[in-house]
């Protein structure tokens, strides 16, 4: 083999868990092919790692433990840092540090990249080296890559992705089996796919960070992880996963960025996609993203979004990378957003109410004469569309007897201002007997 006489790159991993080790393995065991694809040998010369007595047990004598970061960003051997800490703080210090002393960084960390994108990127590219963060969004599914590099020729219109497999696999078991949300994130943590404490990916925040990246790549905007609408799934109930199934539609936690008039909506909540679509039937704990651009049309990326092995995948594609830029023009490089720093553009991400989007409301209702007709005259007076109106037998809603009813609205398109307008009249008629749930809608075509 003609690379061999190269020296290898050296890595420093940062926190050794499920990521690190993955990484570490796979690097082992597909030395030779990763050899031949990047051109020189990628090393894991050293671990940082708290537990350092586990640390060792993954890595064998051969690698370097420590249990102090601080000491590794530094040091001269190093050519790579791998941040798999996690969180703002400390992996900000340490992400900052290494970029200060000229390394290259490889990160999975969305949350950190997502908040504080603009510093970090703003450092590398006065230092002249990379921060790479595949892993970040969609685990193992390389859509970073994707949008930077296999899309540039395309105005990127919209994306719409499945990107938080916790939230995925609660919808998929809600759906499938009836159960209140409750019920199946008690199931999920004990199955390990939701955290102990689920609050990041339950309330959309982990869905969000990983929108606001795709969001600054696609539309060549910096990272406005504050600009983001975010909605979660703890509000979602059976009934309505029932409802829109019966209406050939189901929930998913989309994370949605789109390119409007105006400005570029970023957002993540729950939504109705058509059935028949290919994400809506994207189950259990993966990940899936559509991307509309205006040359290639629809795409679509599917895979594993978290986990071991997966997640290493890329790690390692990140690491190749940057090796294959130690013989290439260190000025040709890709830039970390996809656009060139000076060529960023300054459109606005839009408030919420200036989102355009269609509707799913469910109105628990007086089962009296007329209601329909006040509610369907509220949201004509308001210039709202209605594409289709389900109205529930009191009977099978109440039981025997029942006075009360579900009335399931689904809206054309119009802004988020006129529908809250529309909502607060509707939600003020005293025939409208509970809060009306309101779940917006994806056509995705
Ligand atoms: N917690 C995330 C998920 C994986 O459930 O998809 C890491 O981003």
């Amino acid at each position: 083999m003609t690379t061999n006489h190269l020296a290898p790159i050296h890595v420093a991993i940062l926190g050794i868990g499920t990521v690190g080790s993955g990484v570490f393995n796979v690097l082992l065991r597909n030395q030779e092919e990763i050899l031949r694809r990047a051109g020189r040998a990628i090393v894991v010369t050293c671990v940082a790692d708290l537990d350092v007595a586990r640390a060792k047990t993954l890595v064998g004598e051969n690698v370097r433990v420590v249990n102090d970061a601080r000491a590794v960003i530094s040091d001269p051997e190093i050519d790579i840092v791998v941040e798999l800490i996690g969180g703002y703080t400390l992996a900000k210090d340490l992400v900052l540090g290494a970029i200060e002393a000229g390394k290259h960084v490889v990160t999975a960390n969305k949350a950190l990249l997502a908040v504080h994108g603009t510093e970090i990127f703003a450092a590398a590219h006065r230092k002249g080296v990379m921060v790479a963060f595949e892993a970040a969004v969609a685990g193992g599914i390389p859509i970073i890559k994707a949008l930077r590099e296999g899309l540039t020729a395309n105005r990127i219109q919209w994306i719409a992705g499945i990107i938080n497999g916790t939230t995925n696999f609660i919808l998929s078991e809600m759906r499938d089996k009836g159960l209140p949300f409750e019920v199946v994130l008690k199931e999920a943590q004990r199955l390990g796919y939701a955290e102990a404490d689920p609050t990041f990916d339950i309330e959309g925040v982990d869905a969000a960070h990983k929108a606001t990246l795709m969001s600054a790549i696609a539309f060549g905007i910096p990272v406005q992880f504050d600009k983001a609408y975010v909605e979660g799934i703890t509000r979602l109930e059976a009934q309505d996963i029932r409802y829109a199934e019966q209406l050939g539609y189901r929930i998913k936690l989309l994370g949605i960025t789109k390119r409007a008039a105006t400005g570029i909506e970023l957002r993540v909540h729950p939504s109705l996609v058509p059935a028949k679509r290919l994400i809506a039937n994207v189950e259990g704990a993966m990940n899936a993203v559509v991307v509309q651009g205006d040359a290639v049309g629809t795409t679509l990326y599917y895979g594993k979004g978290a986990g071991s092995e997966p997640t290493a995948s890329a790690v390692i594609a990140d690491l190749v990378d940057i090796t294959r830029l130690h013989t290439a023009d260190p000025l040709h490089r890709v830039p970390h957003l996809a656009f060139q720093p000076d060529a960023m553009s300054n459109l606005p991400v839009l408030p919420m109410s200036e989102v355009s989007t269609s509707y799913y409301l469910r109105l628990r209702v007086a089962d009296e004469t007329g209601v329909l007709a006040r509610v369907t005259g509220i949201l004509a007076e308001a210039g709202i569309s209605i594409d289709a109106v389900l109205q529930r037998e009191a009977d099978e809603v109440g039981g025997e007897g029942s006075m009360q009813t579900d009335l399931i609205i689904l809206t054309h398109d119009c802004v988020e201002a006129k529908m809250n307008a529309a909502l607060a009249q509707m939600q003020a008629l005293s025939s409208v007997l509970a809060p009306i749930t309101r779940i917006r809608k994806e056509e995705l075509a």
